[in-house]
C-alpha cells in the first residue's frame, strides 16, 4: 500500500538508537490502542457506529442532491479536501474556508442550490469564519427556495448547544454529530472527511480499512518495524540539529493539499510552549515538484542547513509518452511522463543527500482510498509521537484560540 524508505533520513534504526525511545513509545502506543480522550481518533478507523453514520449521511444526501457545499475552517475542511483533491470521485464538492467575499461568491454563482446541499462543519459551532458564511447561505438559500430551504442543510458538530447546533433545533437541519473529544485536525477518518467522501462516491469503508492496517504497523512495539514511530524519531533527531524547518513535498498535483492538511496537524499540534517551559516546533512548507527544484531547492541545497524533506509520490491513474524526442533531447524518447516524475525526484533526493541533507521517501502504490487513508493515519500517529518528544499536548492550540478572542473583541469595538 504505502512503501517507506529512511535510506537518506541519515540514521541507522538499530538498537542503540532506539532503545531510549522505547519506553516513551510504549506509554504513547498504550494510549493510541486505547484510544481514550483524545487519544479517540486513533479508534476512528475501526470505529463502527461512526462509520455507518458517515455511509448512512453520504448516500442518503448523494440521493437527493447533486453537489455539496462543506463550510468548515482548519481541521473542520483541510483532511477531507486534501482527500478530494487526491481521489477526486464522481459529484462536485465545493469547499467555503478563508472567508474571502470573491471565493464565497465563485460558488454561490455555480451552484444550482436546488440540487446543492451544504455541510457546515464546526466541533465548536461557534467558529468566527463558518457562522458568518453559515448565515450568508441561510439567507441566500431562504431566498432561493423559500421555507423549505433548511432540508438543504446538515451541520457536523459536537456542540449541540453551541449556536450552530441551536441554529439547527430551530430551522429542523440534520446534525451528523462527532464526538466532542476528537480534535479538528485529527478528524479527517470521522464523519467530518467521510460524509464529503461518501457523497464524492468513494469508499468509506476501503478508507478505514486503509486507516486500520496502516495502525496494525504504527502501534507496534518493536520500533525497527514501525514505520511512524521511525518518521517522529528522524524529525526529532534532525530538529536537535538545527534542522527546525519540515518540507513535505509530493510530486504530483493532487496531492499538494496533503501537504496543507500536514502543514496544519505538525504545526498546531506541535508549535507550542512545552512542559520545561521552552517554545518549541517544527516549521512546515507546503511544497511541490518538480516546481519547487526551480525555485526553492537552491535554497535547500546551498543555503543554511535547515530543513528535512519528506517526499511522497505514487503510481499515476494516467499516464502520457513523449514520443518522436529529438536532437538534444533523444533520451526523453518514449518515456512515461511518470517516468520522468520519478527521475526528478531521484535526481533532488540524490542531490539532497550529497550535500548532508536528510529526507524521507513515502510512496504511495495506488493512489486510492486504501492508501490515502493510510497516509491520514500515519501521519496522524506521527504527530503524536513527535508531540511526545518535544514534550508538548497534540491536542490543544492555545494561541490560535488566543486570535480568535482578539478577533471577536475587534469587530465588538467596531459594531455599527
Ligand atoms: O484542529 C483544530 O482544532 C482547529 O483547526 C479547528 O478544526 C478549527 O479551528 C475549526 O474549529 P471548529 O471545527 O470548532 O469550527
Amino acid at each position: 500500500m504505502i512503501d517507506f524508505n529512511f535510506s537518506r533520513a541519515g540514521l541507522k534504526f538499530d538498537n542503540d538508537l532506539l532503545a531510549p525511545y522505547k519506553e516513551k513509545f510504549g506509554e504513547v502506543i498504550s494510549k493510541l490502542t486505547n484510544g481514550d480522550g483524545e487519544f479517540i481518533f486513533s479508534k476512528l478507523p475501526s470505529e463502527q457506529s461512526l462509520k455507518k453514520v458517515s455511509e448512512a449521511f453520504a448516500r442518503r444526501v448523494r440521493s437527493s442532491f447533486t453537489s455539496l457545499i462543506v463550510v468548515g475552517i482548519g481541521g473542520s475542511s483541510l483532511g477531507a479536501r486534501a482527500l478530494l483533491s487526491a481521489v477526486p470521485g464522481d459529484r462536485i464538492v465545493y469547499f467555503m474556508e478563508n472567508i474571502d467575499p470573491e471565493s464565497i461568491s465563485k460558488i454561490l454563482n455555480k451552484i444550482n442550490p436546488r440540487k446543492t446541499a451544504v455541510n457546515f462543519v464546526s466541533r465548536s459551532g461557534t467558529t468566527l469564519e463558518t457562522i458568518s458564511q453559515y448565515i450568508i447561505l441561510r439567507e441566500f438559500y431562504k431566498e432561493k427556495l423559500g421555507k423549505n430551504f433548511y432540508k438543504n442543510f446538515f451541520v457536523t458538530t459536537s456542540a449541540e448547544g453551541s449556536f450552530l447546533g441551536k441554529e439547527a433545533l430551530r430551522y429542523g437541519y440534520e446534525i451528523i454529530r462527532i464526538p466532542k473529544e476528537l480534535t479538528g485536525r485529527y478528524s479527517v477518518l470521522s464523519p467530518v472527511g467521510m460524509v464529503p467522501a461518501g457523497f464524492a462516491g468513494l469508499k468509506v469503508s476501503q478508507i478505514l480499512a486503509g486507516a486500520e492496517k496502516m495502525k496494525s504497523l504504527c502501534l507496534q512495539g518493536d520500533l525497527q518495524k514501525n514505520p511512524s514511530a521511525q518518521f517522529a524519531i528522524t524529525c526529532y533527531h534532525h530538529y536537535l540539529r538545527g534542522r527546525r524547518i519540515i518540507v513535505l513535498m509530493p510530486y504530483m498535483d493532487s496531492l499538494f493539499a496533503i501537504g496543507e492538511w500536514f502543514a496544519q496537524l505538525w504545526a498546531e499540534s506541535l508549535g507550542k510552549v512545552n512542559q520545561d517551559g521552552k517554545p518549541v516546533g517544527q516549521t512546515p512548507v507546503r511544497g511541490i515538484g518538480t516546481q519547487d527544484q526551480h525555485s526553492l531547492l537552491q535554497l535547500y541545497l546551498d543555503g543554511p542547513d535547515e530543513q528535512i524533506v519528506i517526499f511522497i509520490t505514487g503510481e499515476p491513474r494516467r499516464d502520457l509518452k513523449v514520443k518522436k524526442a529529438e536532437g538534444d533531447f533523444e533520451y526523453l524518447n518514449n518515456r512515461r511522463v511518470s517516468e520522468i516524475l520519478m527521475a526528478e525526484q531521484q535526481a533532488t533526493a540524490e542531490a539532497l543527500y550529497s550535500k548532508g541533507k536528510p529526507s524521507i521517501h513515502i510512496h504511495l502504490k495506488k493512489i486510492n482510498e486504501v492508501s490515502l487513508g493510510g497516509l491520514f493515519y500515519f501521519f496522524e500517529t506521527s504527530t503524536v509521537f513527535m508531540s511526545s518528544l518535544l514534550k508538548v499536548n497534540a491536542f490543544d492550540q492555545p494561541a490560535v484560540e488566543e486570535i480568535k478572542k482578539i478577533t471577536r473583541q475587534i469587530l465588538s469595538l467596531n459594531t455599527r
